[in-house]
């Protein structure tokens, strides 16, 4: 069993004069949620169907769970599950009709089907509307619905294209809620394409930025802001009528490129992770107390704008 989900090498597919994937290179490992970031168009949906064998390359090579989609589509789709962009659902029929087709389709076991479907609505909040017609349903029970569906076979890999677009703040956090369970609890590797970088930054172990088919980055959020030259951001608990004193004490510091004070805390922003030992020691020597040290993380979204803007540069 190779601990590797997804490998790909070159993976190239061209649509007439657009690259939509170029030479992309790409590792996920098993049982992790590998978040896939990039603007409109960058190649992502694109990326997601060259892995499920539903459309060919033009160039590279793909292993997905140790199979080449190519040749092993039908086998290879047994194991995954796949969210697509624009989930088709029979409207009129029933949640309970919609899966149960889709388990005869991916040959859940007979004897399981109705246990599994039941259990899914359950886990998915639609048990008690489980025989409505679908029709009926708003956008969020859809949604809830088509990844339930995704789920149904109890894939070892789980492609999401953007799970929660539309959503609101309620049912994304119940989607958060799944993704992190089939993750943490079953094992199950997710590769997740999504615009929104706090739901990456919330779910994703690494994530891969795409701009225009390639992939201009990669790693955890952790790794990125190192990457990007991020700067390091930290707070410090000090006594309120020290604070003064305190910024007195860092200002004259080079590598302190600014200071935000409150009551009782000192927001600093250094260029060069070796500022902090020597910037604690000026805080001693002019007698500052400081109860913590806690640092802020630079967000997703200010890396994925800066290797954008650094993109924009090249
Ligand atoms: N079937 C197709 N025919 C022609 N061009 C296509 C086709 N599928 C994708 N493309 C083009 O390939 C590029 C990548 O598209 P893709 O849908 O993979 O992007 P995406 O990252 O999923 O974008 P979005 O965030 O908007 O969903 C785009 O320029 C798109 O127009
Ligand atoms: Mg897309």
């Amino acid at each position: 069993m190779t601990s590797q989900a997804i490998q790909t090498q070159g993976l190239t597919r061209r649509f007439g004069a657009t690259t939509a994937v170029d030479h992309l290179s790409l590792t996920v490992e098993t049982g992790e949620i590998f978040g896939f970031l990039g603007h409109n168009g960058a190649g992502k949906t694109t990326t997601v169907r060259l892995l499920n064998g539903v459309l060919g390359a033009d160039g590279g090579d793909i292993r997905v769970l140790g199979l080449d989609p190519a040749a092993d589509g039908p086998k290879l789709r047994a194991r995954t599950g796949v969210l697509t962009e624009t989930p088709s659902l029979d409207e009129r029929l029933s949640a309970v009709d919609n899966l149960t087709i889709y388990a005869d389709l991916y040959a859940v076991p007979t004897g399981e089907v109705n246990g599994r479907v039941n259990g899914i609505l359950e886990t998915f909040g639609l048990a008690e509307r489980g025989r409505e017609k679908v029709g009926g349903y708003s956008k969020g029970m859809k949604q809830r619905l088509a990844l339930a569906r995704a789920f149904l076979h109890q894939p070892d890999l789980l492609f999401l294209d953007e799970p929660t677009a539309g959503l609101d703040p309620v049912a994304t956090q119940e989607v958060h809620d799944m993704i992190l369970h089939v993750s943490r609890e079953e094992g199950r590797t997710v590769f997740l394409c999504t615009h929104n970088l706090v739901e990456a930054q919330r779910l994703c172990h690494r994530v891969a930025v795409m701009e225009q088919g390639q992939m201009v980055a990669v790693g955890t959020p952790r790794e990125l802001a190192h990457t990007i030259g991020a700067d390091m951001r930290f707070t410090l608990e000090i006594a309120p009528d020290q604070v003064e004193t305190a910024r007195a004490a860092v200002i004259p510091l080079a590598a302190v490129s600014a200071v935000e004070t409150t009551d009782a805390e000192l927001t600093l922003t250094v260029n060069d992770r070796e500022a902090v030992p020597d910037l604690l020691a000026a805080l001693q020597a002019a007698h500052v107390r400081v109860y913590a040290v806690i640092p802020q993380q630079t967000s997703l979204e200010d890396i994925y704008m800066a290797l954008h803007r650094r993109k924009g540069q090249a």
